[in-house]
């Protein structure tokens, strides 16, 4: 475990200072403990709330029956769905801000350390897991979504999830959509508090690109907006990690234009029908193509169908257009001939439809679903990220395929940039990567054996990819997205951590924006 120095990271930012003492707290609260830790906490909180919201029937010890269903309820990593894994003393769930308020106040009072969890699918775990005695503040709760069409804005919780908003966006209109993430479980205090992005970033930039205001309970359990808590710590919750600075209860958002069509195309091309040669060439157009279209480019290692007991690697072309499929195809022609897109490739549909194609429902799928709160799947994973800022040659592409074949399951994502990420100036929020990035590559595998050899190896041959890109990504710092957790970038080789690592976490994540006061 090394979130002890995640929580350091931001020891340059003064609101942090305050924070600090709420998460570093006092760390020899022992198990054996944990009654009179609960009594203390129910006293205060039953102090600090309204007497008929009883709010001990919105807490949870692991002698309530049921504290591991509340518990698992938003785990979305079997890696921390173990045994051995740290478990809360206490899970409080608000159903009122005046909740959220009293449970800072009273964490902060029997000095334990306070995790939030929104939509808990922070890859390494953050949210609910750490190495000190701890309580989770489970949000998921305080989901309200109001969508003002008039004014083209929103107020949505964190605990609401993408999904849900989306589809609080399409009861009202059919012609506005959020630039945000394509997983509809993923929360959205997380998600915006981390940066979040999706299909629409290269138009319309960042989640956090488009935030208008914002409501937090601050340390000392004050609840802020955007005129209260003042522009230096509405600028930090754009981007810097939630968690760090206050609890968010929500954001206003702006919503954005979408036309009533847009257009979907997933083209495959494997080693032997020239993918080298064409994602040598998506290097170069899809951060200046047309800032309506968003080409992902999934990369697989595969068994070959044409070469038989061969691996070979596949290249997925995944694509979003705000646009329909006539003008996409004329796009593409003259910018990326070489991936020979087609009309008949093309799939044209509304917005909406779009997401859950990205979210890969079947066609005909309800909107519905976007409701729905249960993951399509859940594995045991690991991710990393960096940022491309220079074409990869083809002998680069080709020394990366061999790579990812001796290594066997590790996959990429490339996810290009440019457009409206390269007009946003690096300080404008503290998420740093923005003009000069080509990609952001994000590397994943997933597996479901329990075994924690088998552990081992997947989490071994993710870090050996790592090594192994260095002289193709960025450099000093080495850039990482903090929506990408990943508890390894702050630790030297040899397993230290300390104030100077969480420095190490700091630059990676916001660069210069990491020393905004220090
Ligand atoms: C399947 C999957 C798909 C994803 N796809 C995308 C994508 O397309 N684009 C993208 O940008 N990211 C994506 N992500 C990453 C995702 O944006 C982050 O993991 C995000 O932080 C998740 O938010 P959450 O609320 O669900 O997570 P949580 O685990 O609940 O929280 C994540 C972090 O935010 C803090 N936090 C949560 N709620 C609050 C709050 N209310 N106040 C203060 N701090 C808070 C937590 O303490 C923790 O540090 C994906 C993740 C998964 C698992
Ligand atoms: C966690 O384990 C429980 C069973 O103990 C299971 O029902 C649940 O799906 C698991 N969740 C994850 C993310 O592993
Ligand atoms: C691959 O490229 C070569 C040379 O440009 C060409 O002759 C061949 O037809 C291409 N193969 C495929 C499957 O596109
Ligand atoms: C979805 O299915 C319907 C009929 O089932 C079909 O008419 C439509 O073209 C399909 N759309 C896409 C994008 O495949």
């Amino acid at each position: 475990m090394k979130e002890a120095s995640m929580s350091t990271k931001y020891l340059s930012f003064p609101s942090m200072l305050l924070l600090l003492h709420l998460c570093l707290g006092l760390w020899s609260v022992s198990l054996a403990a944990t009654d009179s830790v609960y009594d203390t906490f129910l006293q205060c909180l039953s102090k600090n709330t309204n007497p008929a919201d009883q709010i001990s029937s919105i807490l949870y010890t692991p002698n309530n029956p049921s504290f591991t269903t509340v518990l698992q309820s938003y785990i979305r990593n079997c890696r921390y769905n173990t045994s051995t894994t740290p478990k809360p003393l206490i899970i409080v769930t608000p159903l009122h801000a005046s909740h959220v308020q009293a449970a800072v106040i009273c964490a902060k009072n029997i000095d334990v350390q306070l995790k939030i969890r929104s939509g808990g699918h922070d890859y390494d775990g953050i949210s609910y897991v750490s190495d000190v005695p701890f309580i989770i503040l489970d949000m998921f709760n305080l989901k309200t979504i109001t969508v003002d069409i008039q004014t083209e804005t929103a107020w949505v919780q964190a605990g609401a999830t993408l999904g849900e908003l989306y589809y609080r966006i399409w009861e009202k209109s059919r012609v506005h959509g959020f630039p945000a993430g394509v997983c509809p479980t993923v929360g959205v205090g997380g998600h915006l508090s981390g940066g979040g992005y999706g299909t629409m970033l290269r138009k319309y930039g960042l989640s956090v690109d488009n935030v208008l205001d914002a409501q937090i309970v601050d340390v000392k359990g004050q609840i802020l907006d955007r005129k209260a808590m003042g522009e230096d710590l509405f600028w930090a919750i754009r981007g810097g990690g939630g968690a760090s600075f206050g609890v968010i209860l929500s954001y206003k958002i702006k919503l954005v234009p979408v036309p009533k069509v847009v257009t979907v195309f997933r083209i495959e091309k494997t080693l032997e029908e020239n993918a080298t040669d064409i994602v040598y060439q998506w290097q170069n157009v899809a951060s200046k193509i047309d800032n309506d279209l968003f080409i992902r480019l999934l990369l697989q290692p595969v068994t070959s169908r044409t070469k038989k007991g061969e691996r070979t690697i596949r290249a997925s072309f995944i694509s979003h257009f705000l646009g329909d499929a006539d003008r996409l195809v004329s796009v593409m022609n003259s910018a990326f001939p070489e991936l020979g897109l087609k009309k008949s490739d093309c799939m044209e549909m509304s917005w909406i439809e779009s997401m859950l194609y990205w979210a890969n429902f079947d066609n005909g799928t309800s909107v519905e679903v976007f409701l729905d709160r249960t993951p399509n799947s859940m594995n045991f994973l690991k991710r990393k990220s960096d940022y491309v800022q220079n074409v990869i040659s083809k002998n680069g592409l080709e020394s990366i395929w061999k790579k990812m074949i001796e290594l066997g399951k590790t996959e990429f994502d490339f996810n290009p940039y440019g457009g409206k990420m390269s007009e946003i100036p690096e300080v404008e929020t503290p998420f740093p990567h923005r003009a000069g990035n080509l990609f952001k590559i994000q590397y994943s595998v997933d597996w479901n054996e329990e075994a924690s050899e088998a552990d081992k190896n997947y989490m071994s041959q993710i870090r050996s990819l790592y090594s192994f890109m260095t002289p193709y990504v960025s450099k000093l710092p080495r850039g990482a997205f903090l929506n990408y957790r990943d508890l390894d970038i702050g630790v030297t080789d040899n397993g230290k951590n300390s104030y100077s690592e969480g420095r190490i976490y700091g630059l990676k994540y916001f660069k210069g924006n990491y020393d905004r006061w220090s």
